[in-house]
């Protein structure tokens, strides 16, 4: 019998080919396949920052995300949509791992840290073997090229989604020492406003596409909201310490 394949769930780290672990690298290179999560028409992140280690017979996977958009119109429902795309892609991967074939699956950042790989993890690790190589996630990267601690002595770190309604990240962020906010896109907008009310606009830092090589740092008072990107994060880092 065909001993199954192992499903890797890859970090390759926010942007900087460099900031791939040694790990990651080899296990990447000795792959026979490469998944990896893309928009319809784009190439992909994760893929841009691997693309230079690959060795030539290595099978690519693309898994093109059906919607790009949580708005639908109805009867159709983006969370139905999406699940119904994880599903499938999970029957993909599962053929090549029944034929004895390590699946990689790539993630920018961390697979864990609100990445896509673990749609598959959860419905794939409990029937063949998974194994997970941590990455460097987007908002260390952030940290590092903003030049800025995030948490001093023995302050409290909270990791915040901008998708949170306008009251409910207000609550969440008066109470932290020191904040990341995620996912700014269309969001960006009520974040701006919420530090504002709280007068966190002055100590906000803002990072676009951290660490890759059209990455953007803009004072958070002049980043413009209408072109305020997906792979864009704000640190509120903690008060400072002297020590
Ligand atoms: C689906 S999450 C993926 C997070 C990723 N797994 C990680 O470990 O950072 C996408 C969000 O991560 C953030 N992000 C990812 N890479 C980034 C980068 N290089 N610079 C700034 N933000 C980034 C953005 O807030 C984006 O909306």
């Amino acid at each position: 019998m065909t001993q199954p394949g192992r499903l890797i769930g890859l970090g390759v780290g926010p942007g900087d080919p460099e900031l791939i672990t040694v790990k990651a690298l080899r296990l990447l290179r000795e792959s026979p396949v490469v998944a990896y999560f893309v928009a319809k028409g784009k190439k992909g992140n994760a893929f841009g920052i691997i693309e230079a280690h690959l060795q030539g017979a290595q099978s690519l996977m693309p898994l093109v995300y059906p919607v790009t958009t949580e708005v639908l119109p109805a009867p159709l429902s983006y969370e139905q949509v999406i699940s119904d795309f994880y599903d499938q892609a999970a029957e993909d991967v599962a053929q090549h791992l029944q034929a004895g074939r390590d699946v990689a699956v790539i993630c920018e950042g961390d697979p864990f840290f609100y990445g896509s790989y673990m749609y598959l993890h959860d419905r794939l690790a409990h029937q063949f073997e998974a194994e997970v190589v941590p990455g460097v996630c987007s908002m260390l990267g952030g940290a590092s090229v903003l030049g800025v601690p995030l948490v001093y002595r023995n302050q409290s770190l909270s990791v915040l989604s901008g998708v949170l309604p306008h009251d409910e990240l207000k609550r969440r962020l008066a109470d932290a020492d020191a904040a990341v906010i995620m996912k700014l896109g269309r969001n960006f907008h009520k974040v701006r406003e919420v530090l504002t009310e709280l007068g966190l606009a002055d100590r906000a830092l803002y990072v676009e596409r951290a660490t890759m090589s059209n990455q953007k740092v803009v004072p958070f008072n002049e980043v413009d909201p209408m072109s305020s990107p997906y792979f864009s994060l704000i640190i509120v880092p903690g008060e400072r310490w002297q020590g």
